[in-house]
């Protein structure tokens, strides 16, 4: 028998501190919309398209507040968001200091043209030079994370000279055409021929390890293989390697620990730019400012957005080392976006990453973190179901599989609609469940949403097992 779920309570109050939204002063209980539930989705359907999918049985839910970790819907449901949206509203929903900044500066200024110098923009680059590692220095602002990988290829090509973008197939970058050119999963395929000039190689995937090893046989064949296909393609043509710094999307894939530093001496032997794509392994995901951090590693460039405002406003950024910023002192830089460093955005970024540092959050992520790990493995312990669990920080991911043997995928939906069900919003990609709230989670609330998961395992996947 299914427990009565406790998340679905429909909810007038903050969380954590019991005090009544200032929205709900105003309006009535589950009356926070003009339109009604049905009317909202029924709109949005009828003249807006919804990524990645077909569109005709689609069931967005209508959301209308949020605070922290929890969201609502204007059927007045609360659901607690295990999925930080789409991993990127890192600082949790509604942080009043970013809120407020937003509001500052929307009453100032909101915009300004691109070639315009302004406070808000000279100081995030500062800052953004400050915490990135290495001599990182300068950057291009864009508006996403697939405009931030699309300039980045085109800032290498520049400087280097080169062509040849070499990417992981079990990556995601972007859904703009060079960015899905760079993306190694299905999307990539019905928008081929995207762009030329990207090779794909394979990934350090170490629970189903493409060349075969185990844990314990491995001598890093897969890093053997990038040199290899270095070799296959011309250095001399190669501009840059681009991979996230986890692996996101495609399964929540953690290098081995000399992964990224082996690639950093590769490339330097060949003279290829390194670029860390850290549009959601960056801003404290896994504990550290950036994935790469984790490993001491400077890449040459990194593309970074979602948690750089917590995506409370729209923003990327392309930033590069000194020698590359350098280059462009007397090399136009054929690069431009009339949202090239947007007054609000960058307000909004400065705010996100104060609140970072006050509040503490990377602290958080990195404790809460560790309750969480513990909390996957023995859910691996417990369901048959379960192949791997994956963690770093506050960023994790569960393999699901019908046999432990054979590895078999199971499809995570049925997971998925059981835990939206109950009011547990998550997000994953084939037969992985992600686990990925904002870095602001308490134990607590932590607890709930994986007890859930637990549930959900025990009563849908295990019994799925063959
Ligand atoms: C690693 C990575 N790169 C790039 C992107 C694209 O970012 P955006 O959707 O902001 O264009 C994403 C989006 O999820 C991502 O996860």
């Amino acid at each position: 028998m299914r427990r009565p779920h406790f998340l679905s309570v429909v909810e007038g109050r903050a969380a954590n501190t019991g005090e009544p939204f200032p929205a709900f002063a105003a309006h009535k209980r589950g009356n926070m919309t003009k339109l009604t539930a049905q009317e909202i989705v029924d709109l949005n359907k009828e003249y807006t398209f919804f990524s990645w999918s077909a569109q005709g049985a689609l069931k967005p839910i209508p959301v209308t507040h949020a605070e922290g970790v929890y969201f609502y819907d204007a059927n007045g449901k609360r659901y607690l968001d295990f999925a930080s949206q789409l991993v990127n509203t890192n600082v949790g929903h509604q942080h009043p200091k970013v809120v407020k900044a937003i509001q500052d500066q929307a009453a100032q200024l909101t915009f300004a043209s691109p070639s315009a110098a302004t406070e808000p923009r000279g100081l995030l680059g500062k800052k953004l030079a400050e915490i990135t590692p290495g001599d990182l220095k300068k950057t291009f602002f864009t508006l996403g994370g697939a405009e931030a990988n699309e300039n980045a290829i085109k800032i290498a090509r520049f400087y280097t000279g080169r062509n040849k973008i070499l990417a992981r197939y079990r990556s995601y970058h972007g859904a703009t055409h060079g960015a899905l050119a760079m993306t190694g999963d299905y999307r990539r395929l019905p928008a081929e021929p995207a762009m030329p000039g990207v090779v794909h190689f394979l990934d350090p995937y170490c629970y189903r390890c493409p060349f075969g090893w185990t844990k314990e046989t491995c001598h890093r064949e897969c890093i053997k293989h990038v040199e290899e296909v270095i070799q296959y393609e011309g250095p001399d043509q190669i501009a840059a390697i681009i991979m996230e710094g986890v692996t996101g999307t495609n399964g929540l894939i953690i290098p081995p620990d000399d992964y990224w530093p082996r690639l950093r001496e590769i490339c330097d032997r060949y003279g290829i730019l390194l670029i860390s794509d850290e549009v959601m392994s960056g801003w404290g995901r896994t504990g550290e400012w950036f994935a790469v951090d984790n490993w001491n590693v400077t890449p040459d460039i990194i593309t970074t957005a979602k948690g750089i405002t917590s995506g409370y406003v729209p923003l990327g950024a392309v930033i590069v080392r000194e020698k590359i910023a350098k280059y462009f002192d007397d090399h136009v830089l054929y690069a431009g976006l009339t949202y090239n460093g947007h007054a609000l955005a960058c307000a909004a970024a400065l705010a996100t990453i104060e609140a970072y540092e006050e509040d503490k959050i990377f602290e958080n992520a990195k404790t809460v973190g560790k309750h969480l790990g513990e909390r996957l493995e023995g859910l691996k312990k417990a369901h048959p179901s379960v192949g791997d669990v994956r963690y770093i920080g506050m960023f994790s991911g569960i393999e699901l599989v019908k046999n432990r043997e054979t590895k078999e995928p199971m499809d995570y939906t049925p997971l998925k609609n059981f835990l939206v069900e109950n009011c547990v919003y998550v997000f994953g990609f084939k037969n992985v469940l992600f686990v990925v709230p904002p870095l602001t989670i308490t134990e607590e609330q932590l607890d709930e949403g994986l007890n859930m998961i637990d549930e959900g395992l025990s009563e849908l996947m295990d019994k799925q097992i063959v």
